[in-house]
């Protein structure tokens, strides 16, 4: 049996208030893997991702990457953000800095590379984006699409060995939403390890290899892409009803 990448066992997470957000989750995300995460709002998507990259601690449970569990105190809060990258659904580029800069911040920084190491790999990363010809651009000047595919090239460029997603293409305008997928697509068929929390139902369907289906802070559902068309549970047909129409 392979091991997982990424693994999140019994995750549990009770909000300041009091809302008891997720309940109880547990999945295994493998080498390679791409799965979706499709829910109503509120059902607890977000919550998940951001426990996994402790930009909020879970209140209960375990996540491991490799084998290693990354949320306790001994395992370093920026080590584990350079290990999984995540990319939200809006751009968070920094306005004052042109695109190339955007991206070679964390190399240099984070990664501690040379200036030229880092506009090298800047422009690797773009490239698979197919945003190089704008790379003196400043943020401002592009497109929300063409913004969010320079967040997942900064995303990239850290080397990250799952990159979560959550709804990259929410705020974008109908016909901008294509070419993020498109990357996304690209990146899944080159094989990158990656969880999408996603509204995009043909998207779930044709890129992911596994769907999971969350419902009030549960896995409800769990299976390969074709449980969309077949879904198991009334709440799960509800809910694709909903958004088809
Ligand atoms: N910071 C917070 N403080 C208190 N409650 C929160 C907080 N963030 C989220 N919640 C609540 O936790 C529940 C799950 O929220 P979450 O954002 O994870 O849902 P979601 O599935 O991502 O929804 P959406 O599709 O609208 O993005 C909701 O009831 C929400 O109101
Ligand atoms: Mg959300």
């Amino acid at each position: 049996m392979p091991e997982a990448i990424l693994s999140v066992k019994d995750m549990e997470k009770t909000y300041a208030g009091g809302v008891h957000a997720v309940r109880g989750i547990s999945f295994d995300v493998m080498e390679g893997e791409s799965v979706a995460i499709i829910g109503s709002s509120g059902s607890g998507k977000s919550t998940v991702l951001r426990c996994i990259n402790r930009l909020i601690e879970p209140t209960k449970g375990v996540v491991r990457l490799k084998g290693e569990q990354i949320n306790t105190p001994a395992a370093g809060i920026n080590e584990v953000r350079s290990r999984i990258g995540m990319v939200f659904q809006s751009f968070e580029l920094f306005a004052h800095l042109k695109v190339l800069d955007n991206i070679t911040l964390g190399l240099i920084h984070v990664r501690r590379m040379s200036r030229e190491e880092a506009n090298e790999e800047a422009k690797n990363v773009l490239d698979r984006v197919d945003m190089l010809d704008r790379i003196d651009a400043y943020p401002g000047n592009l497109s929300g699409g063409q913004k969010q595919r320079v967040a997942i090239a900064r995303a990239l460029a850290m080397k990250p060995e799952v990159m979560l997603f959550d709804e990259p293409t929410s705020a974008l305008d109908p016909e901008l939403i294509g070419s993020v997928l498109e990357t996304i697509r690209g990146l899944a068929d080159e094989g990158m390890t990656m969880v999408v929390v996603t509204h995009e139902i043909s998207f779930a369907r044709d890129v992911a290899d596994r769907v999971i289906y969350l419902d009030e802070g549960v896995v409800a559902e769990e299976g390969p892409s074709s449980i969309i068309d077949d879904p198991k549970t009334e709440r799960m047909r509800r809910f694709l009803s909903s958004i088809n129409d």
